[in-house]
């Protein structure tokens, strides 16, 4: 199994990947999609596994919405962010009919044409800078005043708005404050100001009889503890602090079909640990895992 040009060897704790996965399904609700950043796996049979356990996938690229569709994963379950996509990175997703996260408002407008040439089952989301600050790690934070991913909230919020109410088709917000170094308390604000706005947005949009934005795809982000002396944050203490935000994202009763489609993010950096049952895959230390995950 192990070949001679292989230079390392990964062990997976698949027990504690699966129980990381069904702590984090419990603690939001049953509707939402976790959306696994196939960036830090990006490994056919963990994907295999993740799927096995319910996860959804968040690719970057449009080599991991192959790789995620390989290992089994249906078009709404994959979610499509990237800074950069291409022409034919949008026509690739759209025909596969992968959820999309608009990163820009020129993408926006690339994909309106698109539209008009493509019959896609896709869905549109938009990625938003909040705008909150930067955290403790500089590299990491991405919603800051000035961020190369998203649209700024302040900076061009004309603009969004008009992109709300041009756009019937945009039915999504995301956000991704940062990775790692950003306190629970930012990332819960900056979900709380994407909240706001798509509540005054739905109302704009309902007054035109437009369909409302009810995807809400709160990215990642969580900072996990990478010493056994500091307690990790819980998953239910940001679900808490969510809720107390941006209540209408966990409502249920009476409101389903307007409720939000929630979705999350993140690397499963949680899941690993050392442990009972392990699967080891050959590979180089090219194969593009991230740091730490
Ligand atoms: C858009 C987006 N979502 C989710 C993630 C995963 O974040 P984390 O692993 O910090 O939870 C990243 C990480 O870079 C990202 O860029």
């Amino acid at each position: 199994m192990i070949r001679e040009e292989d230079t390392a060897v990964l062990f997976y704790d698949l027990d504690h990947l699966a129980s990381r996965i069904a702590y984090l399904r419990s603690c939001f609700p049953s509707t939402t999609l976790h959306g696994l950043a196939v960036k830090a796996n990006p490994l056919l049979r963990i994907l295999e596994f993740t799927l096995g356990l319910g996860s959804g996938a968040e690719a970057a690229t449009i080599g991991e919405i192959a790789i995620a569709l390989r290992a089994g994963y249906v078009p709404n379950q994959i979610v499509f962010d990237s800074p950069v996509k291409t022409l034919s990175d949008l026509r690739f997703a759209m025909e596969r009919g992968v959820h999309l996260n608009c990163d820009n408002l020129e993408e926006v407008k690339r994909v309106n044409i698109l539209l008009n040439e493509i019959s896609t089952s896709s869905t549109f989301g938009i990625r938003i800078n909040p705008q909150i600050g930067v955290g403790s790690i500089l590299e990491s934070s991405v919603a800051g005043e000035y961020s190369k991913f998203g649209v700024p909230i302040n900076t061009q919020r004309k603009e969004l708005e008009n992109a709300f109410i041009n756009y019937p088709w945009l039915t999504g917000v995301h956000l991704h404050v940062g990775s790692q170094g950003c306190a629970m308390e930012m990332l819960t604000e900056g979900v709380g100001i994407l909240y706001d706005f798509m509540q005054e947005m739905n109302e704009k949009r309902e007054a035109n009889s437009e369909k409302r934005i009810n995807i809400f795809d709160i990215g990642g982000g969580l900072p996990v503890s990478y010493s056994y002396h500091q307690e990790p944050l819980r998953m239910e203490d940001y679900v808490e602090a969510l809720k107390a935000r941006a209540p209408g994202l966990f409502e249920s009763t009476g409101r389903r079909a307007q409720g939000t489609g929630l979705r999350a993010q993140g690397s499963g950096r949680r899941a690993q640990g050392a442990g009972r049952r392990a699967q080891s895959t050959g590979g180089t230390v090219e194969d593009l895992r991230r740091p730490g995950a």
